[in-house]
């Protein structure tokens, strides 16, 4: 994979990342759009992906992330393993979020991750951050019922707010007792895990799922 250099941290406010996505047509994107969706918001190299797509064939996954060239990047390497269950696309999820979702075949969407999507830990940059109410709305409206969302952070000031957010939403229902999850129920962990696993750093899980009870 060539290694693009990218800025750290693009700033979601700013001019150029307010204009909504238009759509693309997705059968034309995934040779069945009928089977389950996965949508990972803030994917950045997107490997998490590309490793859930190689495991679970039966499952599409949709990567979003705001720095452009990682995804022309990713995409050229989903080409180049011809995986045909894998898609990631630039945009601002928190402009686009609505029109992407609407644009789905009704009943697809079934699990949603964001995973340390948060470069913005301080109080006046609050307005930056990923997990809006808004963008938690949209979701609830879309994804299908029994659907999961499972969200980590190794910043525990962003996690909180992030699971607090699902929580009073009344769509959602948080799926543990404890705080956080001991362990990541997925099978593969992202590269920002990774990172934070190998200097030992704390990692706060949670995984809500929508309309039913536990
Ligand atoms: C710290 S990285 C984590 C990447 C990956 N999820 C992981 O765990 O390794 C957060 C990613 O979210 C992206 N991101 C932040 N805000 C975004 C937004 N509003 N829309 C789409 N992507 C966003 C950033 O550009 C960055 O690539």
């Amino acid at each position: 994979l060539p290694k693009v250099r990218v800025r750290q941290h693009v700033n979601p406010l700013c001019d150029k990342y307010q204009t909504p996505l238009t759509p693309p047509n997705w059968n034309e994107i995934y040779p069945e759009i009928n089977k389950p969706l996965h949508l990972d918001i803030g994917c950045a190299r997107g490997a998490f992906l590309r490793k859930m797509a190689q495991l679970k064939p039966d499952v599409n996954f949709l990567g979003i992330e705001i720095r452009e060239p990682l995804v022309t990047v990713a995409n050229l390497e989903r080409d180049r393993l011809n995986l045909k269950n894998l898609h990631y696309i630039f945009t601002n999820i928190n402009i686009s979020l609505p029109v992407l979702l609407a644009s789905l075949p009704a009943g697809v969407l079934q699990y949603i991750t964001i995973q340390f999507p948060d470069p913005w830990f301080k109080n006046k940059h609050s307005k930056r951050r990923v997990v809006q109410p808004e963008l938690v709305d949209a979701i609830a409206s879309n994804l299908v019922n029994g659907g999961y969302v499972f969200l980590q952070s190794d910043i525990e000031l962003v996690a909180k707010e992030m699971s607090d957010r699902f929580q009073s939403h009344s769509s959602f229902q948080k799926q543990h007792q404890e705080t956080w999850l001991a362990t990541n129920p997925l099978a593969i962990p992202t590269e920002r895990e990774l990172y934070v696993i190998e200097r030992g750093g704390e990692i706060y899980r949670t995984l809500y799922r929508k309309g039913v009870d536990r």
